[in-house]
């Protein structure tokens, strides 16, 4: 361990950790990365599967569209699977999956391997090809896993709309993305209820016309309309001829796109993130070996949801990268009582959880009796990601969860960087709060307004100053809004959008975002979207949108409305307009509050101006706002 004493409340790694790890000495793993970064993820890309080795690790030649792996042929599903299914992994665990209901479904490798065919046929019999949309709306179920991987197969790209999204936030994203296929479930289980995901989709269709066939997978059992000539059940088509066992997987560019991801921006349409099938690959599989320190026994939880980033890297691509047995549970955490998550850990000896500070918050809520009643004592590691974690719920997770012998793993990353960027792996000392430094191989800093690296605890924009494998290559469609929104702030540094500082011992602190993006219990929300939701009721001329500080949410919107000429403020109106933006975004954009107004803060140019409003709600004087917002 590192010589110097470090500056406040400090948790060292416990020995029965650090004996196990991966990394035991992340000093000179670091320094090793820095000396030769293009050979530290070389080497980690040597650990994988290639059909032709690349030529160059990093072409910069072209930035800010750096490639990696540049004339390499792989494929990510084939290290996921097929290159597991050769050796003795062949039988090992791949997939538990729990549901709310109580439902239990396991996955071997091989078992994974033979539906991923078997699904890849159907979609290249319905005439799916390589570079092609496909977008996938489910609940938390393994045919979403199968789903995402099936079109990683044979070259397509996937596009996972997040289950709790709704109508127009999923019209958008089939529209924009221009997909002919929709992979759907009928409904899912959400707190013991149904949450009619089809219903939902079908209403969407009106709105995005280039669908022709949406593949139906059976979850719930209720009756959902189904259009003829459109619309077939998954399980009908896994037992026709066409869904056979082998499927010649199709050999890609390194830099072949492998998914698309919607994320909220500073306007009102979303960005589609595009990542690929090398670099991708090599960044989610190592951080996960090296953060999570995946070994051969492990049964690893990522509570996320695959609709997300997190999802992603850490449920689907990550573990299976790893050749590890990843647990997946569909329903709320508090369903049918607040023990289930550590009824669940207890069940199936889980050893890493990995969740966000928002659910540890909730959880806190109903207080330690519930996980006491529990047997814990598997958990090795546990991990947060999605938005800063106050030391309070740090330390409930630490003591109450991990009976204070399991590191927690402070990941911070977003959508776009596709891996961990600032995490600690379990051999660094932890500082509640802190994602203690950058992944070794990622140079980042902390910028003032002029571009010069702020003092120790200043606060100033986060930036990345390495390109680093996993990073997004592009926006889908959209190449000058990728430069523009990312790299023309500071020449060379990525802008993440977030505000953070670094104290006396190189520790990064991550305060939240600098622009108009809401964190709502850890998932990421734009006050534009949610404005349009707003603007798109009969009764709302204009609208604005802020984050407050929320105890449990982290966030919480809240809303300002100006109704349109001649309309009065009637009883239940704030009422409906809610449920219209639930209707619209989903449950999670529903604002917190919503206040009728008859102005809204402005700027000559007629750009509302939030953070007048946020300022005026928190009390405080617009002018001694962080000088960071514009
Ligand atoms: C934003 C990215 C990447 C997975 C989930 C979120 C915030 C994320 C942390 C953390 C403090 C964090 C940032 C970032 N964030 N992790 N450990 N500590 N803040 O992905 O939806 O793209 O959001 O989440 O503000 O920019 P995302």
């Amino acid at each position: 361990m590192p010589d110097k004493k470090l500056s406040g409340e400090v948790f060292y790694p416990p020995e029965n950790v650090l004996r196990h790890a991966h990394v035991k000495n992340w000093e000179e793993l670091s320094a090793s990365a820095e000396q030769d970064l293009e050979g530290f993820w070389a080497k980690e890309a040597h650990e994988l599967h290639w059909f032709e080795h690349w030529d160059k690790v990093l072409d910069d030649s072209k930035k800010p569209f750096f490639q990696w792996f540049v004339g390499g042929k792989t494929n990510i599903v084939y290290n996921c699977l097929d290159r597991h299914i050769t050796t003795a992994r062949r039988n090992k665990l791949a997939l538990l999956w729990e549901g709310e209901n109580g439902d239990f479904r396991s996955f071997s490798y091989f078992a994974l391997g033979r539906e991923t065919c078997k699904f890849a046929n159907v979609l290249r019999a319905l005439g799916v090809q390589k570079g092609d949309r496909v977008t996938i709306y489910m609940g938390r179920v393994p045919e979403l896993v199968i789903a995402m991987l099936a079109c990683a197969r044979i070259g397509a790209m996937h596009s996972v709309v997040y289950g709790g999204f709704t109508v127009e936030a999923l019209a958008e994203r089939i529209e924009d993305s221009q997909s002919k296929v929709l992979i759907v479930s009928d409904g899912s289980y959400q707190r013991g209820k149904v949450v009619h995901l089809k219903a939902i989709a079908d209403e969407a269709l009106q709105r995005a016309a280039t669908v022709k066939s949406v593949l139906v997978v059976k979850r719930t059992g209720e009756d959902v309309y189904m259009e003829s000539g459109r619309d077939m059940w998954y399980h009908e088509l896994m037992a026709l001829p066409i869904a056979g066992n082998n499927c010649q997987i199709e050999i890609v560019d390194a830099e072949h796109p492998l998914f698309l991801l919607y994320t909220s921006g500073t306007t009102g349409k979303p960005k589609a993130i595009v990542h690929t099938h090398g670099g991708y690959m090599v960044g989610t599989y190592t951080t996960l070996k090296y953060v999570f320190d995946i070994h051969e026994e492990d049964r690893y939880w990522c509570a996320a949801d695959p609709g997300w980033i997190t999802g992603h890297s850490y449920i689907v691509y990550g573990p299976l990268l790893n050749g590890t047995t990843s647990f997946m549970y569909e329903g709320a955490p508090t369903y049918p009582y607040p023990n289930r998550w550590w009824q669940m850990i207890e069940k199936y000896g889980l050893n890493i959880l990995y969740t966000a500070p928002t659910a540890i918050r909730g959880l806190m809520r109903f207080g330690e009796a519930w996980p006491n009643r529990h047997d814990l004592s598997s958990l090795r590691l546990l991990g947060t990601v999605g938005e800063p974690i106050n030391p309070e719920a740090w330390k409930w997770y630490h003591r109450v969860i991990g009976k204070e012998k399991c590191p927690i793993m402070d990941t911070w990353w977003q959508t776009e960087t596709g891996m961990f960027m600032i995490t600690p792996t379990p051999a660094v000392p932890l500082k509640p709060g802190s994602g203690t430094k950058p992944f070794p191989g990622v140079k980042m800093d902390i910028y003032n307004e002029e571009g010069k690296s702020a003092r120790p605890n200043e606060e100033g924009f986060l930036v990345i100053n390495t390109p680093w494998p996993a990073m997004l290559r592009t926006l889908y469609n959209d190449a000058d809004r990728y430069v523009e929104q990312y790299w023309s702030k500071y020449p060379g540094a990525y802008l993440t959008g977030d505000s953070a500082r670094r104290d006396e011992d190189g520790y990064f602190w991550v305060i939240g975002r600098v622009d108009d993006v809401i964190k709502v219990s850890g998932y990421r929300l734009g006050s534009a979207e949610i404005e349009s939701a707003l603007v798109s009721h009969d009764a709302i001329a204009e609208a604005a949108a802020i984050g407050l500080p929320h105890e449990v949410k982290g966030n919480a919107i809240h809303a300002y409305v100006i109704l349109r000429a001649g309309i009065q403020k009637q009883d239940g109106l704030i009422d409906q307009l809610r449920s219209h933006v639930a209707h619209e975004l989903g449950p999670i954009a529903k604002p917190e509050h919503i206040e009728v107004v008859d102005s809204l803060p402005k700027t000559r140019s007629g750009k509302i101006m939030r953070r007048v409003l946020k300022a005026r709600a928190l009390g405080q004087n617009p002018k001694d706002l962080t000088t960071l917002e514009e």
